[in-house]
């Protein structure tokens, strides 16, 4: 049986005092009520707090992640923040392909591509997002989208690499806009990629993989979607940066 799996991405929210908070608190909870049993917990932060944040996970099955690395591991690249420095810090996995960083900050492809390879030799997991438009939807070609975005990306990828993978199905018109897709449309599209991992790896592999739903998850959709047999779990943006809203999608 696959694990659920639940990922908060706070994106540019927490600052440091909210951040380690708010991570206090949510291990306190989940030791308390033993919420963690079979369910993988991976939190989020910005890159500023993701040491303290790893550092106060220590001994713990939770885990954070990245929101973003570049693409090559080292030189003159102002502002930016490489997998060879996450590993230093004992980071374990990155979001990968958000649909955020897809529009605002241009990346396609071809860099999501140069991304993957990056982290797994620095050896992260990765969150890899994709998901259609809301004119891609209206227009039927959602799932061309989402098979030319693995195409390009995950599926240049050898069989031996796919256990690094969790794959996020996150429709863009469903992403903090309050609008959820039902979770026929979302079951539909994940059987649909887990089809797409079966014919180009075969069946073990298309078994395992986590296929996470995310866009407007909330503390009232959860279960509804969770229970759906190919939805492994979530990303969750806006409700998980309240703990009790969190804590009771990871509950569902
Ligand atoms: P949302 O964000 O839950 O606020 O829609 C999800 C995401 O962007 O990963």
């Amino acid at each position: 049986m696959r694990k659920k799996v639940f990922i908060a991405n706070w994106k540019m929210n927490y600052d440091f005092h909210e951040t380690t908070f708010f991570i206090r608190n949510l291990l306190k909870i989940v030791f308390e009520r033993k919420i963690n049993h079979n369910k993988e917990i991976i939190l989020a932060p910005s890159f500023p707090f993701l040491h303290i944040s790893n550092q106060i996970l220590q001994g713990t099955n939770l885990n954070i992640a990245a929101q973003n690395i570049h693409h090559k591991d080292k030189g003159s690249y102002t502002g930016e923040v490489s997998a060879y420095m996450l590993k230093s810090i004992g980071v374990k996995n990155v979001i990968l392909g958000h649909s955020e960083r897809r529009e605002f900050f241009f990346e396609e492809n071809n860099v999501l591509s140069e991304k993957i390879k990056i982290a797994l030799k620095y050896d992260l997991n990765i969150i890899f997002c994709v998901g259609e438009s809301f004119y891609e939807r209206s227009n039927d070609q959602q799932f061309h989208i989402v098979k030319h975005q693995l195409k390009e990306t995950v599926f240049q990828c050898s069989s031996d690499k796919i256990k690094s993978f969790y794959i996020a199905y996150e429709p863009i018109w469903a992403i903090g806009t309050g609008k959820t897709a039902t979770f026929e449309q979302a079951q539909t599209m994940h059987k649909f990629i887990r089809n797409l991992f079966l014919e180009k790896y075969g069946e073990s592999i298309s078994n395992k993989i986590s296929i996470l739903y995310g866009g407007s998850l909330n503390d009232i959709n959860a279960k509804d979607f969770f229970y759906q047999k190919d939805i492994d779990g979530g990303l969750i943006g806006n409700s998980s940066l309240k703990l009790e809203k969190f804590l009771k999608i990871v509950q569902s």
